[in-house]
Order: C-alpha cells, then structure tokens, then sequence
C-alpha cells in the first residue's frame, strides 16, 4: 500500500515536473543565460562539425569516427578498454550487459580522479560543438558508460532496452557512442528511427511520459503502424565508429547473437532538465580549458 502511494507521487512529480519544464516559455527563461553563453563564445563551425550538426537536426542521429572528426586512431581507446576490464564490474540492471564503467545513472555518483581517454574524448571541442549546436545552449557531460553485451539466443525474449524506447528529456538528449569493437549484424549494433527525434517527423509519435520527464517503451507492433521501415537504421562500423544521437528519438541496442559489441556512451543534458550531472571531478585541470569544456563540466561556471 504506502509502496503504492510512493510511486502514485513519484508520477505526479514527474507529470508536474514535466508539463512546468517543457513549456517553451519557461525552457526559454531558465536557459537565457546558457544560451547566451553558447551564442557569445560560439566559434566558427569546421566544415565536418556543420555537417554532422545538421544531419543530427535532420535525422536526429549523425555518424562519424575518432579518425574522421578529431584526427586520432583507437590506439589509446584500446589500452584504456582493456585496463578499465580488468578493474571494474559494476553493478547494474541490464543483464544482458556488462558494465566496466557506469551503469547505474539513477543512484550512482561517478568520481574520477585524473582525466583519462574516455573524458578527453567526451570534452573535445568538436564534438562539445556539435553537442551544444543541437541544443542551442551550453549543456553539461552528465554520465558516462561502457559495456559489452553478452550473447543471447536469437528466440530469446527482449529486454528493456534491447526494445525500442525513448529516453527521458525534455527538450532532447544526446548520447554520443564509441564502437570499442567491430559492428556488424547480430553484434549489437545501435539501432535508431531516423526522424523520431523531437525536431522530426515522428517526434509526437508514440510519446515519452510526463511531457518527457519519463521515456517510453512503445510495442513493435505500434512502431510499425506508425514508422515508415526505411526509417529504421542499424549503426554497423568499425572500432572508432561515433554515433552521436538525440535518444528521446526512438531507438534500441545491445542485441548480440553472434558477437559481443564493446561500446562508451558519453551522456549530456541542458543543465536544467530533469537529469543532473552525476559525475564528480576530482582533479584540478592542468591545462588551459574552453568555455564549453568548462561549463559540460560544471565547473567554474
Ligand atoms: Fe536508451
């Protein structure tokens, strides 16, 4: 009963929540000063970052490389995978996962202590670009992830987020992926409905919960009466594959029948949605760093 009532308030919250937070006034007013500061330091856009910022409010999903976008090969991502596999398990929901960083966003706190591969590749200006492009605004690294699937049965039943969903946000999310393995079909791949994000086409259809305070998991049945198959798009690629992706757009991953699929996901948020930073820094920048970097960071700002 009391368990009842605390998930009947834990909703209304949500539902309150999301109708004050996702009307454009007030999304307008709390973000005047993150969208000055984006549009006062924003510098000129690479010929790449303007093209794969417009594919991403097109499509809602842009697809690149560490070689194509920063210049670098995986050779560091690799040395860093393998340490970071002999450390860690972490404990998680997802058990067709396992997580050698993160996977419990709700209750966990993520410290880290020096800046490692994983972090420079998620602060880099051209990617915090692209990020801060989509959404107008300066916004802040708020999680991050990597796991490997396991191996399932191709008849085995699907699991949360193995099935097609929408994350939370209210105004967008985006997750930036990085293949750590190989990519091919029965291996895991992302899987993401081009034009589901909230700019596109489809981004009223089968909504999110709360306004966008919660996400939702419509059936496969509905998503094809609704979405066109074309629409449908599995991220094959190699090691070094970046996906950068709104994922309150309509997506699903980690189905692996053939091969474990290694993958990070860098998550960001405007800072005043729902979803706050997890990530405690606990290392004194040795370096000059942007505006950008330093606001995705929460720090000195
Ligand atoms: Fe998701």
């Amino acid at each position: 009963m009391v368990k009842k009532i605390i998930t009947k308030l834990g909703s209304l919250y949500l539902f309150c929540l999301g109708m004050i937070l996702s009307n454009q006034l007030v999304w307008k007013i709390l973000n005047s000063k993150n969208r000055f500061l984006y549009k006062s330091s924003q510098k000129k856009l690479s010929q790449l970052e303007k093209k794969l910022l417009t594919q991403l409010k097109k499509d809602g999903i842009a697809i690149t490389s560490l070689q194509e976008l920063f210049g670098i090969d995986q050779v560091n991502f690799l040395d860093w995978k393998e340490k970071q596999k002999e450390s860690n398990i972490t404990p998680n929901k997802k058990d067709f996962l396992t997580y050698y960083l993160g996977g419990s966003y709700q209750n966990k706190i993520q410290k880290f202590y020096t800046k490692d591969v994983l972090i420079d590749f998620s602060l880099r200006d051209e990617l915090l670009s692209i990020v801060n492009g989509y959404f107008n605004m300066f916004t802040r690294l708020v999680y991050l992830e990597f796991n490997e699937t396991k191996i399932i049965e191709e008849k085995e039943s699907l699991k949360m987020s193995q099935n097609f969903h929408r994350d939370p946000g209210l105004h967008g999310c985006i997750k930036v992926f990085l293949y750590l393995t190989k990519v091919e079909e029965g291996g895991g791949a992302f899987t993401y409905i081009k034009d589901s994000h909230f700019l596109g086409k489809f981004g009223k259809v089968l909504r999110s919960k709360y306004f966008g305070a919660g996400g939702v998991y419509p059936s496969l049945d509905k998503i094809n009466k609704e979405i066109p198959q074309e629409n449908i798009t599995e991220v094959f690629g190699d090691i070094g594959t970046v996906i950068i992706a709104d994922t309150t757009g309509l997506h699903r991953g980690g189905i692996s029948f053939k091969e474990k699929r290694e993958m990070t996901t860098s998550v960001f948020y405007p800072e005043h949605d729902y979803h706050k930073s997890k990530i405690e820094w606990l290392f004194e920048d040795e370096e000059q760093i942007s505006r950008q970097q330093s606001f995705a960071m929460n720090n000195r700002n």
